[in-house]
């Protein structure tokens, strides 16, 4: 008997390929930190992302850039301490991958051995094939990130659909194809026409998972911040939010500064 039994279930790899096999959707969704990754993984999601979307919404900088190796492995940890059941997955941060294998496989050993976390995701296809296989033959699970690929936004210059022409669609198909070749457990697909995500998700067998992708892949993902309305200013046509939080918590604190100004707050109740 393992150490850690538990009733819960964990999501593993193979989880989220049987689910793509019996043509079962696949919920994914970001998280940053210990009381977050708690409310999302108890709310089901399978997979939880530990998106270098952190540098955003959590550091305030304009792009995925400059979010590092440490801070990175700092959001992990927090994460996996909450989480019980769903697949834990954390971003390689621009330039702990990129160009150098060897650098690639200490920055995904580091994650793994420091954060606790199951997997990692790496953005690219071809230009990254020798990062991600020596990844992998460390036994370290990957995720591959196909589309629009934001640590290389300066390459683009835009966040605009990518892959809408053909030559671009070629490649994206056979970097998706090599990704599936090479061992990668999943490949997340951004921003790319409907069209392309269902012969994507039709061409191989491991899942995939839409951001602004259209309802023909395996999986989708959005950032926790966006769909709970927490970013106000953020609004892409393929972005659903379920909460307005950003309301909510600016009325919640703004009477909280009322009630303490009016001096209503702690009344005797609250007080010892
Ligand atoms: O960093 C992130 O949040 C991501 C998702 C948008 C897929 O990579």
């Amino acid at each position: 008997m393992s150490v850690h039994s538990s009733d819960i279930k964990r999501v593993t790899t193979h989880t989220i390929q049987e689910m793509k096999n019996r043509g079962e959707k696949i919920s994914c969704l970001t998280a940053y930190d210990y009381s977050m990754g708690g409310i999302v993984d108890a709310a089901g999601v399978e997979v939880i992302l530990v998106g270098d979307s952190a540098s955003n919404v959590m550091a305030g900088h304009e792009t995925t850039l400059p979010i590092t190796l440490d801070q990175m492995i700092y959001h992990a940890t927090s994460v996996v301490r909450s989480v019980s059941r769903a697949l834990v997955v954390v971003d390689l941060p621009f330039g702990s991958y990129q160009g150098n294998s060897e650098e690639a496989l200490r920055s995904a050993i580091r994650i793994m051995k420091e954060s606790g976390a199951h997997a990692v995701k790496l953005e690219g296809g071809a230009e990254i094939k020798e990062s991600v296989t020596r990844i992998l033959s460390a036994g370290v699970p990957v995720m591959g990130h196909l589309g629009l690929t934001p640590q290389s936004i300066y390459k683009f210059g835009t966040y605009t659909v990518r892959a809408k022409e053909e030559e671009e669609a070629e490649k994206l198909l056979a970097d998706a194809r090599m990704l599936e070749e090479v061992g990668c457990f999943a490949v997340v697909l951004e921003k790319i026409p409907s069209v392309l995500t269902r012969q994507v998700s039709e061409s191989v067998l491991i899942p995939t998972i839409g951001i602004g992708a259209g309802p023909h892949a395996d999986g989708q993902i959005l950032v926790l911040h966006d769909l709970l309305g927490i970013t106000k200013e953020f609004k892409p046509r393929f972005l659903r939010r379920y909460a307005d939080l950003h309301t909510v918590m600016s009325e919640a604190i703004a009477n909280y500064v009322s009630d303490v100004k009016g001096k209503s707050f702690p009344n005797e109740k609250e007080s010892y």
